[in-house]
């Protein structure tokens, strides 16, 4: 069994963190959510992956190399532009041969992984396996109609007006039989090759199409309120360590991954909480469920239940959380006069200030 990870589509969709970068490289607990879909293939055996890339290449490159980190061995399938979920398994036929393969979407999150899963198809063989997760707007996603009897009858692409809350996740079991369906579907209103269509076109061929309804579901949307939820969810599991250095007078309490080359001095660390390599704290508190990445400095501030990305500094600031700060970010206080906010944001920024 193969795996096909989908990984192309234009920087440019995602807001707010990912103007400039590769949605799949969102940092989740100070790792790209695109190494845990990795880490998943690799745990459930499967060990050839092929990865389809778009116009962030060079950075998925660069991020995931060879594969074997992951002990994966990974071929990159260049897309020349997003036409789509079907159009990527088009073009990755000569990878995916005959064998039966998962494909995943790179930017989706799966907890507890896709072990269990893939043993379960690979017993039953079905000719597709679709994955489902309640959520509260379907219109974004990919949406399931079940009969009575729990079988899939139909599936719509981001319908205005959704026959059910089961939104497609972002992880589909295929047989060979799916090269014959995207073979053989047209271009949809947006002007892709939906995967969902050809999944349909296998439903109307009669074709044994099965699903799982799972819970404990992510995928980047723009929304910082989830991203902050999945980014505790995963700190929670993260194991400790002290690689970096904290001083005596620093206080670690809890599950705190203190990374290569961290200093933490005279400060309160209170976990889960991750300080990423060369990060500097000082005369801080960060608090629970905060993830700062890193080359960050957090001087003579606070912070907790936030997520602070690459080489950012926060100094005299208190208290901030449940905040996103993106990547090369200064907060400082402004000086005593005039007394005024100065903000310098990028687009699409989102500022709440309490004063
Ligand atoms: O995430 C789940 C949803 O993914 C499903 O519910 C939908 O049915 C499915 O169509 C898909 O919808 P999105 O519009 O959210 O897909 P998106 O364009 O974000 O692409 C998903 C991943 O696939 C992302 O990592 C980029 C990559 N991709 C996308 C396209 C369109 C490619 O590699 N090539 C492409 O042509």
């Amino acid at each position: 069994m193969k795996a096909l990870v989908l990984s192309g589509g234009a920087g440019t969709r995602l807001r707010p963190i990912t103007h400039t970068s590769a949605k799949q490289l969102v940092p989740v607990a100070n790792k790209p959510v695109l190494f845990y879909g990795l880490e998943a293939i690799a745990d459930a055996g499967i060990t050839d992956v092929g990865i389809v890339v778009g116009d962030t290449a060079e950075e998925i490159r660069e991020a995931v190399g060879d594969g074997s980190r992951f002990g994966v061995e990974v071929t990159y399938i260049p897309q020349e532009a997003p036409r789509g979920l079907a159009h990527a398994v088009l073009i990755s036929r000569d990878f995916l041969g005959d064998e039966d393969f998962v494909m995943y979407l790179g930017d989706n999150f799966i907890v507890g992984g896709i072990t269990g899963l893939v043993e379960g198809f690979r017993e039953t063989r079905p000719d597709a396996q679709i994955l489902l997760t309640k959520v509260p707007d379907p219109t974004a996603f990919g949406v399931a109609e079940l009969d009575g009897e729990g079988r899939v009858v139909a599936l719509e692409e981001k319908p205005e007006v959704p026959k059910s809350d089961l939104a497609l996740v972002g992880v589909y079991l295929f047989t060979p039989a799916v090269h014959e369906a995207v073979r053989s579907i047209g271009p949809s209103r947006r002007g892709e090759l939906e995967i969902t269509h050809a999944i349909q076109w296998l439903i109307d061929q009669q074709r044994d199409v099965h699903s799982t309804t799972i819970s404990g579901y992510w995928k980047d949307t723009g929304n910082v309120t989830d991203m902050l939820e999945v980014n505790r969810a995963v700190l929670e599991t993260v194991e400790p360590c002290e690689d970096g250095t904290a001083d005596e007078a620093s206080e670690i309490i809890g599950r705190v991954r203190i990374e290569k080359g961290a200093q933490v001095t005279r400060s309160r660390i209170v976990g889960p909480a991750i300080i990423g390599a060369g990060t500097v704290i000082r005369d801080a508190y960060v608090g629970p469920y905060t993830s700062v990445s890193e080359g960050c400095r957090i001087e003579d501030s606070e912070i907790e239940y936030s997520i602070v990305l690459r080489d950012s500094s926060i100094t005299g600031v208190r208290r901030i959380a449940a905040s996103l700060i993106g990547r090369g970010v200064q907060v400082t206080p402004s000086p005593r006069s005039p007394a005024a906010h100065r903000l310098v944001l990028g687009d699409h920024s989102k500022v709440q200030i309490s004063s």
